[in-house]
């Protein structure tokens, strides 16, 4: 397990998004400094009070930009050669005793750069070996902690960390799905996503609104969990979905479509391109379409600057009309972030 006292810190973000990733680590933890970018995508911080104190307080206001983190326990000096593996497997025995049986953990790697003989696979395997034989007890599916391996040409970084502390289930926060054959856009994979993050299940009836439907893929996701949709955009649909008896197609826009809208939805989806603050005022008019015990989900553009105050902006706008469930810039979300909410209860202000 990992303590107070740990004070070296690996974080991951879109390369876009890590000044705001760094800004919300610093803000966490007082007094914690950069000490160097290991890839666009990874910082590596030095804190004041240790890793405790800013997983305590990621919990009590968690961060929207900064994708996953751990703890970086023991270093270790790399050649990108095949005695790296050895000298890997030595540095995870002596971290192998924070790996008590009772709590399962699994080995995670990232390999930063070019050139490795070996890839992660087989890191995670050796690794994962050497600790069991140790004594601790190999869960790759449901781990309670994880061991994380970083993986530089000159440096490996190495840490055990419960597994709900590190921001994300996934090596560095990059969670892949795989193609489906009838999958019909990328942004599937967002939704999917943003569904697991936020602990939301796709309803296996009722209504969906889709609001920026086209091509479908959103649409297609809650079609196969059993939902009907209504899905408003100006654009064309795939034809698969065109054709479904289950799925109406409103060509309109959805500040046309919504003031005249009578339906009650378990579900309201806004992918719709358009700046953040215009989408949750789209977002306002939907409000009273949702029903009591429904979830919305609504992708919120990020501008190239000023995104601090456009973010915030937005995000006072749907507190208005909706509880937050959370705001986070997932692997999927390109320049954008995604909200889930949920209608707020009655009498709440
Ligand atoms: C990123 S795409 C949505 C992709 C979709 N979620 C999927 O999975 O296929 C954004 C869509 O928003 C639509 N859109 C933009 N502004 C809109 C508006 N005011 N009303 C309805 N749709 C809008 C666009 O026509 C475009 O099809």
């Amino acid at each position: 397990m990992a303590d107070a006292v740990d004070r070296e810190v690996l974080f991951t973000a879109d390369p876009d998004s890590r000044a705001l990733a760094l800004s919300e680590v610093l803000a966490a933890a007082p007094g914690a400094s950069i000490r160097h970018w290991l890839a666009t995508d990874v910082g590596w911080v030095t804190l004041v009070h240790g890793w405790s104190d800013l997983v305590a307080s990621f919990y009590e206001r968690p961060p929207i930009f900064c994708r996953h983190m751990y703890p970086a326990q023991v270093r270790v000096p790399l050649m990108q050669d095949s005695a790296d593996l050895e000298a890997l497997a030595d540095a995870s025995a002596s971290l192998a005793q924070r790996l008590i049986p009772e709590r399962p953990f699994s080995v995670q790697t990232r390999l930063l750069g070019r050139g490795w003989p070996f890839g992660p696979y087989l890191v995670n395997t050796r690794l994962a070996e050497m600790c069991v034989g140790l004594g601790a007890t190999l869960d790759v599916r449901n781990p309670v902690d994880v061991l994380s391996v970083v993986l530089t040409p000159d440096e490996g970084f190495l840490g055990v960390s419960c597994a709900a502390d590190n921001l994300s289930d996934w090596a560095g926060g990059a969670r892949r799905f795989r193609r489906e054959p009838d999958q019909i856009s990328r942004a599937e994979f967002k939704l999917l996503e943003a569904m697991e993050i936020f602990h939301l299940d796709a309803p296996h009836e009722g209504l969906v609104l889709d609001l920026g439907a086209a091509p479908g893929g959103w649409t297609r996701v809650m079609r196969s969990g059993g939902a009907s949709v209504v899905a408003v955009d100006p654009a064309d649909l795939a034809p698969v979905l065109a054709r479904d008896p289950q799925v109406r197609h409103v060509r309109s826009l959805a500040q046309v479509y919504l003031p005249d809208a009578r339906q009650r939805f378990d579900v309201i989806l806004n992918d719709m391109r358009m700046d953040a603050r215009d989408s949750a005022r789209v977002m306002s008019l939907a409000a009273d379409r949702l029903g009591p015990a429904g979830w919305a989900l609504v992708t919120l553009k990020l501008p190239k600057g000023g995104v601090t105050q456009v973010l915030s902006a937005a995000l006072t706008l749907l507190r208005r009309r909706y509880t937050l469930i959370g705001v986070r810039q997932l692997f999927h979300n390109r320049s954008e972030v995604t909200a889930a909410l949920r209608p707020k209860p009655p009498g709440a202000g």
